[in-house]
């Protein structure tokens, strides 16, 4: 099985864009253009979250459109246990589970996630949980299966990473017991997750949570949290998971943009 990830898409209304700089709606047009060119091609796409930037109607409309020429199904926060299946001779798996109750097959019934995700930034409450109803659905779903790979898909990341204008908004409540499960549940391979704007990879639970960009603006690094909060156009990212015999769930990162090349390392 192959299938990519991407995530915080903050798509805005039409002809509006995020803080009056990040083209959003455009990015995510450039961003479905490099899947669709994908060889082989993914067989599927799952988004982890911050899909649209204020969460009205509108926007989740302007989300589908902009979505539309995915030329592969599109999963907005998964929450199942049974997944595609992979061709034959293929290895079992993974096995992917999202950590809120949104499975939206974005062909022709896309609609507003019922637990849409924290926007970023955000005045309020930006920060995740995982309510008692959803910590057990996971508990049930590692608990039915102990050897299958599995992803545990989410939009924010579980722990603190030094990132001190981000790391409050991280999963808050719910984040003890989460851990517990991933702990007890030695065959999930990776969190992939988003929210950060960043590429953060941290050991957690004796899994890997794997922090992507997002594939329209970033978030500006800064370790110390001296200045404000600021987008900025560092390069966009989507990831590549593939289970390859002997070596597990390997994923790898592509930019979403195109660079100089690419030339022959003999010349010519
Ligand atoms: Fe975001």
């Amino acid at each position: 099985m192959l299938f990519a990830q991407i995530t915080d898409l903050h798509v805005c209304l039409p002809g509006t864009l995020l803080a009056g700089r990040s083209d959003t709606a455009g990015f995510l047009d450039s961003a479905v253009a490099r899947l669709n060119g994908l060889r082989p091609r993914p067989q599927f796409v799952l988004v982890t979250g911050d899909l649209v930037e204020g969460g009205s109607k509108a926007e989740y409309r302007h989300l589908r459109e902009r979505l539309a020429p995915l030329q592969m199904p599109a999963f907005l926060r998964a929450r199942q246990s049974r997944w595609p299946r992979g061709v034959p001779g293929e290895l079992r798996g993974p096995r992917i589970l999202g950590s809120r109750p949104v499975l939206r097959a974005i062909r022709g019934r896309t609609r507003r996630p019922a637990a849409a995700g924290a926007r970023h930034p955000c005045p309020g409450k930006p920060s995740g949980a995982l309510c008692a109803e959803r910590l057990g659905w996971l508990t049930e779903r590692l608990a039915e299966d102990r050897e299958t790979p599995t992803v545990v898909a989410m939009h924010h990341p579980p722990i603190a990473v030094g990132m001190p204008l981000m790391d409050p908004s991280c999963l808050l409540d719910g984040a003890g017991r989460f851990r517990e499960l991933i702990a007890a549940a030695p065959n999930v391979e990776r969190i992939p997750a988003g929210h950060l704007h960043r590429p953060v990879t941290v050991r957690y639970a004796g899994t890997v949570l794997d922090v992507m960009p997002g594939v329209a603006h970033q978030v500006s690094y800064d370790p110390e949290g001296g200045a404000p909060l600021c987008l900025v156009f560092e390069p966009r990212m989507l990831q590549l998971h593939r289970l390859i015999p002997g070596a597990g769930l390997v994923s790898h990162k592509l930019y979403v943009d195109a660079f100089d090349g690419p030339y022959p390392f003999g010349g010519g």
